[in-house]
């Protein structure tokens, strides 16, 4: 009989990312909207995800596309309302399915009334719950910091005679998180929307959210590559000063203690720092987040088996035993999977890779139907990255609609519409509708590999362990618990290779990328073809 491990439901679950401007239109606006994930619910159940993440959808000026936030309780209008949103909560539960939604906590909006009050006067009592500076003796920028999306960080406001900073759009000032008004006022925040019964939330940019005290320069990069664009003043200089500080750690398990006033809430955070930064957000005793984002897989991986394999392997030792692990392959921010490991074949291997790992994998909306990005002209661009670093860094590549069928605008947005972004050129045979017709598309592989992952949860929680094979372009895998055993074989290669397991002898097929083979395999010699990906029982 199968045991099982008592797992909290971040755990296991699968978390599926939405991108709410991108995923279905409602309203006929060319933007999606949250109606329209309520009408996508029953497909979400079926595909077998266990939590939905809602990317912004608080009211903004949209200067990033909601990640600037004017109000952090409330709903914008082109999404809809509190109440579309509490039928979404309603409908999401109802379905056994969590919500995790996108907390914001680095920086408001411009137009948020805390920063218009903060800006108005020098002695507004909201003057100090944003960073505000004198410009330096020489008139100049109080420090060399750079915004991520181009330019100074610090943008200066003729009215007080003081820059504030903002460490993207000028439009996003950043909150004083050592000011308690600020973190009280932050952590109802939270409050607010667990009582209307979010179960978890991504936060944005965490580790930002406590810089040095003096606002240190920022050293200059060696590596920085030499063909950065004239502006790009962040890529120039490490990032020493303005992230991950030592003094973040209590901030981060004050804010834990908001979650922990409600049942099981989930944390999960958004960090890029490396491994012995990173691992300190899971807090000295599992005190801090539950998840912190691993982009491992996803930042600068090459579609290299042994690569990965590091990756993995590395992670798993440096992670303490309270500290769950997690893999993301693709988000909004990021050149899309199937784009960056070479297509859809790669792609199904890179699914069975995320969904056989050990602990919660997450999926961007678009990966279960192998969505690629899509070029977009250049007069097209609104990413505020793209917009202002070149097009070459826009975002807006792995942003566009979701293709649920051939139908008009892919079914996205009704006939006659002219969608926020383009649509991808081959939808009207890369669609949700196509692909569930047929038994062996990437599509059916995600419903498949989902499915597994339900009824065999060695898959996810049972201990991972690499195995040394022949070909250095296959990762092999064990994943055990309780005496129940599987084996993941990944052919990175294009071509076929033939293996033998050390001390196994016989095993049987569960599941193939290819949907094409289950069966009795012996593992003396054991043949995959070009990127096949097999999960095998033993
Ligand atoms: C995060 C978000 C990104 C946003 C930035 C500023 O990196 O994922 O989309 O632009 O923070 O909020």
């Amino acid at each position: 009989m199968m045991q099982s491990l008592n797992l909290h439901w971040w755990q296991c679950g699968a978390v599926y990312q939405i991108y709410p401007r991108s995923f279905k239109d409602t309203t006929g606006n060319g933007v999606g909207d949250l109606q329209g994930v309520i009408e996508k619910l029953d497909y979400l159940y079926a595909l077998g995800i266990d939590a939905l993440w809602l990317s912004p959808f608080y009211p903004s000026p949209m200067a990033d596309f909601g990640y600037d936030v004017a109000d952090y309780c409330d709903v914008d209008s082109l999404f809809g309302d509190l109440a579309t949103f509490d039928r979404l909560v309603k409908g999401a539960h109802d379905r056994g399915l969590k919500i995790i939604i996108d907390w914001v906590p680095n920086h408001t909006s411009d137009q948020h009334p805390w920063f218009v009050e903060s800006r108005s006067r020098r002695d507004n009592p909201k003057r100090d719950w944003y960073i505000w500076r004198d410009p330096a003796p020489d008139g100049g920028l109080p420090n060399n910091w750079g915004s991520f999306f181009g330019g100074p960080a610090w943008t200066y406001d003729a009215l007080t005679g003081q820059y504030y900073l903002h460490q993207f759009c000028k439009e996003q000032p950043e909150l004083n998180w050592r000011n308690p008004e600020v973190k009280a006022a932050m952590f109802d925040t939270l409050r607010f929307w667990m009582e209307r019964g979010v179960d978890g939330f991504r936060m944005d940019v965490i580790g930002l959210i406590i810089k040095d005290k003096d606002l240190r320069d920022n050293p200059p990069n060696p590596d920085a590559p030499p063909d950065l664009p004239a502006n790009d003043l962040f890529g120039r200089l490490l990032q020493v000063y303005n992230m991950d500080q030592d003094d973040v750690h209590p901030v981060i398990r004050e804010i834990r203690g908001v979650l922990d006033e409600y049942d099981d809430r989930c944390g999960i955070g958004e960090l890029w720092g490396p491994l012995d930064r990173w691992v300190k957000y899971y807090g000295e005793d599992g005190d801090e987040l539950h998840l912190p984002f691993n982009f491992r897989l996803m930042d600068g991986m090459a579609w290299d088996a042994g690569q990965m394999r590091a990756v993995v392997d590395s992670m798993e030792a440096a992670l303490p035993d309270f500290a769950w692990p997690n893999y993301v392959l693709g988000n909004h921010d990021r050149t899309r999977l199937a784009t960056r490991f070479g297509g859809e074949a790669q792609a199904r291997v890179a699914a069975m890779l995320l969904l056989t790992l050990r602990g919660a994998p997450t999926i961007y909306y678009g990966e279960e139907i192998g969505m690629a990005d899509v070029p977009i002209p250049p007069e097209k661009i609104q990413d505020p990255q793209g917009v202002n670093l070149g097009p070459e860094r826009t975002r807006d590549v792995c942003r566009t609609p979701m293709q649920w069928d051939a139908g008009p605008n892919a079914g996205f947005s009704p006939p006659g519409v002219e969608t926020w972004l383009p649509l991808a050129a081959d939808y009207a045979t890369r669609n949700v509708a196509a692909l569930t017709a047929d038994p062996k598309s990437i599509l059916t592989l995600y419903r498949r590999l989902l499915g597994l992952r339900r009824t065999r949860p060695t898959l996810c929680s049972g201990a991972y362990r690499a195995v040394d094979v022949a070909h250095d372009d296959v990762y092999v895998y064990y994943r055990a618990v309780f005496g129940e055993r599987y084996l993941i074989a990944l052919n990175f290669a294009a071509e076929p290779r033939a293996l033998a397991i050390p001390n196994e002898t016989a095993g049987r097929i569960l599941l193939s990328t290819h949907l094409d083979r289950e069966e009795a395999v012996s593992l003396d010699a054991l043949t995959l073809r070009a990127n096949e990906g097999v999960i095998i029982a033993l």
